[in-house]
């Protein structure tokens, strides 16, 4: 008997410690104290004990009882859940995953793509290391020319760089196709800037180009003002503004403008012009026939305007903190 009750005292030691890491508390009730438990058991074999031994085996199995009940009773007290299927609540909000977002900039970047799809542009592309020539020459930039320090780049070697803009995708596209043209040219760009809030060695841009018969400045100044207003509200103001290009002409820049509580300025947010007909006679598409309009921008620049950011390096960082506020 009393081997009985030690060898039974170990195993419901091992199921409390099972009790506490959740299992059912109803199973372990019924298993030792219910009417045809174990501890329940041993009582009823008391009568066959002999005199002498039975206020000591009363006791031992008192003591068993009560360290079962014991368990019960703080394992009620802790209020852990049952687990039968009648105690779940069914009206619990269910657990969130975390899932994925999209990057800023590649939120920004489908949107100006979505706005130029409306207005009839396809997207083009591009290798990201580009010849000289398409990056620089067939552009209307010598080599040695000083407009080459606007954008001085990363070299691979004497003929390959990391291309400066996605310039060089709308000279592969004149290459390859007739007007007309309407294309859009998104991407990675590398230009040798020292990081710091308003510069990356590395950015996106999103370029355009139309070529067609009778396309002239109206067109370019229709085209990127709706793009304006779409991308910026309905009645943003914007303003050209004579700049230089050596791949436009006439070339200049588009302004719009920015209310804040200083009461507003205008901001720079791309370049433009009339494709120079030196780089159309370069691809072979002769300038009395047509001409056409370019445009380009950064993402970056736009994503910092749109989401009133002060510094470019937070898009390149992967500190989650930041990237899961702006999805
Ligand atoms: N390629 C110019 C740049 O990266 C932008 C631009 C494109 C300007 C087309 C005018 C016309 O700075």
């Amino acid at each position: 008997m009393k081997d009985a009750i030690a060898k039974l005292k170990a195993e419901i030691r091992e199921r409390i410690t099972a009790l506490e890491n959740g299992a059912d508390p109803e199973a372990f009730r019924i298993a030792y104290l219910g009417k045809k438990g174990a501890v329940t058991d041993l009582f009823k074999q008391m009568g066959a004990v002999s005199p002498e031994e039975r206020p000591e085996m009363g006791r031992l199995l008192n003591e068993l009882r009560t360290m079962a009940e014991d368990a019960l009773a703080a394992h009620r007290e802790k209020g852990v859940p049952r687990r039968s299927g009648a105690a779940v609540d069914l009206t619990l909000p269910g657990r969130e995953l975390p899932v994925g977002g999209k990057h800023p900039l590649t939120i920004v970047r489908e949107e100006i793509k979505a706005i130029f799809n409306r207005l009839g542009f396809t997207v083009a592309d591009g290798p990201e290391v580009e010849s000289d020539y398409l990056n620089f020459e067939a552009l209307n930039i010598p080599k040695l020319h000083p407009a080459r320090d606007m954008q001085d780049t990363l070299y691979i070697s004497e003929e390959l760089v990391l291309r400066t803009h996605t310039s060089p995708v709308q000279i592969r596209t004149m290459q390859r196709q007739k007007p007309p043209i309407r294309i859009i040219a998104p991407g990675r760009v590398y230009r040798r800037d020292t990081p710091d809030a308003s510069h990356s060695p590395c950015f996106q841009q999103v370029e355009g180009l139309c070529v067609d018969e009778g396309i002239s400045m109206a067109d370019l100044k229709a085209v990127l003002s709706v793009f304006a207003r779409e991308m910026f509200g309905g009645d943003r103001k914007v303003r050209f503004r004579p700049s230089f290009f050596p791949f436009t002409e006439p070339s200049a820049e588009m302004d719009i403008w920015w209310e804040s509580d200083k009461g507003g300025r205008w901001l720079e947010i791309m370049g433009c012009g009339m494709v120079n007909p030196r780089v159309l006679e370069e691809v072979g598409i002769d300038p009395r026939r047509y001409s056409g309009y370019a445009f380009g921008m950064g993402i970056d620049r736009i994503a910092m305007l749109t989401y009133g950011l002060s510094d470019i390096r937070l898009f390149f960082e992967n500190d989650m903190r930041f990237l899961e506020q702006l999805r």
